[in-house]
């Protein structure tokens, strides 16, 4: 990676591409790592040496102990997961301090009732999207309703009794606010120390010469005003809100890496334009450990879908693509990859039109590329050439059809599992 400059990691599905274990890849060469959209209902699964870890709301560059670790502007944080990951990276021996973790004062804060009204919204029978239940869409709503609370109303007992006030008047609840208001005080002094102007503290770092690298959550095809709307997170997943959501402007930000699976998966409704029948998802599930992270659900899997990552890679700008879990298209009779979609009455259809027309009830036919079967990856890959001879075709499919270089190659859970095939 060049000096001072910052790189953005992202997903180019619908989350659960391995962004978790590229970014802990990526890291070593970089100085700080920054959460910018989303909170806990991300799951970044790590496996570093004998230890497997979970993080759902602190950057993955935390299992680095050199490294400066930003929750930026743009996450909604529920102190109560955050402090309870700090003791689970304790119990791993890693510790998070102010020095090593820095969250921004305007970030907006998870309440218990948030968590609830996701739940009761979701246990109803309109508008079921699957959502983890961590209260994102609730927390995310109050922000942009202009009620919601930030990580810095926290300090201060007069500022919060009003917005709680506020709160309670806008959303009507009728619980307890006294234990509430307490409880979040409590937090507010443990989050004292470790609160900052977090694009202050980014730009200080790029300015020095050092890199940043950014660690996207969920994915594009998840995102509120990209994604399958209306079963999408309640926020901003592209590249573009690396700068929102983490208060640095976007002259710093110049290369974008996209995630993606070798195949796909999604969690939870929506639509899933190359899934595939339940006994053939089968093998993904249990080769590829396709559960969901954060709820455990079990993943919906289909083929390698190169007309959403085709969208992907223009509504984002990537300009590189990391291809994960390459290993488990291994003992597949059958392999496919999708490169089209054409309708009853449309040929050639973008990844918007395919969507409008499922949304108006139309069937969404995929045009697939039959591969021959993938042979079991080689103990060592040095070189793009170790490569099953399938897994380098659908590195050539990707560059034709998706128009991006393949930068990256992971084939396997551990750190170490991956092929650079290009620096950054
Ligand atoms: P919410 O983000 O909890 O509101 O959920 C909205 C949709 O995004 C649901 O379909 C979730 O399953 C999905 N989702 C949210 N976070 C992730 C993630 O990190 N990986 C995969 N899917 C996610
Ligand atoms: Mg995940």
């Amino acid at each position: 990676m060049k000096n001072n400059r910052g790189l953005v990691v992202l997903g180019g599905q619908w989350g659960d591409e391995g962004k978790g274990r590229i970014v802990d890849a990526l890291a070593k060469d970089f100085k700080a790592v920054v959460r910018f959209q989303g909170g806990n209902n991300a799951g970044h699964s790590l496996h570093i040496g004998e230890q497997s870890v979970v993080l759902h709301l602190i950057p993955c560059g935390i299992m680095r102990p050199d490294k400066i670790c930003v929750i930026g502007n743009g996450v909604v944080l529920d102190p109560e997961v955050l402090f309870a990951e700090m003791a689970l990276l304790e119990s791993h021996g890693i510790k998070c301090s102010p020095n090593n973790l820095k969250i921004a004062k305007n970030a907006h804060i998870i309440f218990p009732f948030h968590k609830l009204l996701d739940a009761q919204r979701e246990e109803g029978a309109h508008n079921f999207i699957g959502t983890t239940k961590r209260g994102i869409g609730p927390c995310y709503e109050d922000k942009v309703a202009r009620f919601g609370i930030m990580a810095c109303d926290l300090l201060s007992k007069e500022i919060l009794s009003k917005k709680l006030s506020s709160v309670f008047h806008e959303r009507r609840l009728s619980i307890d606010m006294e234990s509430l208001l307490m409880k979040a005080l409590a937090y507010g002094d443990r989050l004292r120390p470790y609160l900052c102007d977090a694009g202050e503290v980014i730009e200080d770092i790029l300015k020095k010469g050092e890199s940043v690298l950014f660690e996207g959550a969920q994915g594009t095809l998840l995102d509120v005003d990209h994604g399958t709307y209306p079963y999408v997170t309640s926020s901003n997943c592209v590249a573009a809100q690396a700068s929102v959501g983490s208060g640095v402007g976007m002259k710093w930000l110049d290369e974008v890496w996209l995630v993606s699976k070798a195949y796909c998966t999604r969690v939870g409704e929506g639509p899933f334009f190359t899934e595939v029948s339940a006994q053939e998802q089968d093998h993904f599930r249990k080769v590829g450990f396709e559960f969901g992270a954060t709820t455990g659900r079990p993943r919906r899997c289909g083929w390698l879908d190169l007309n959403a990552l085709k969208y992907a890679v223009r509504i984002n700008g990537a300009t590189g693509l990391v291809l994960t879990k390459v290993d488990i298209l291994s003992d597949l009779s059958d392999l496919k990859v999708g490169i089209g979609y054409r309708s009853k009455n449309h040929k050639n259809l973008g990844f918007m039109d395919a969507l409008e027309l499922h949304m108006q009830g139309h069937t969404i036919d995929v045009e697939y590329l039959d591969l021959p079967p993938m042979d079991k990856m080689p103990e060592s890959v040095n070189k793009f050439s170790d490569l099953p001879r399938s897994a380098q075709k659908i590195c050539e499919l990707i560059e034709k059809h998706a128009e991006v270089a393949v930068k990256l190659i992971s084939f396997g859970p551990k750190r170490g599992q991956e092929l650079l095939l290009s620096a950054c």
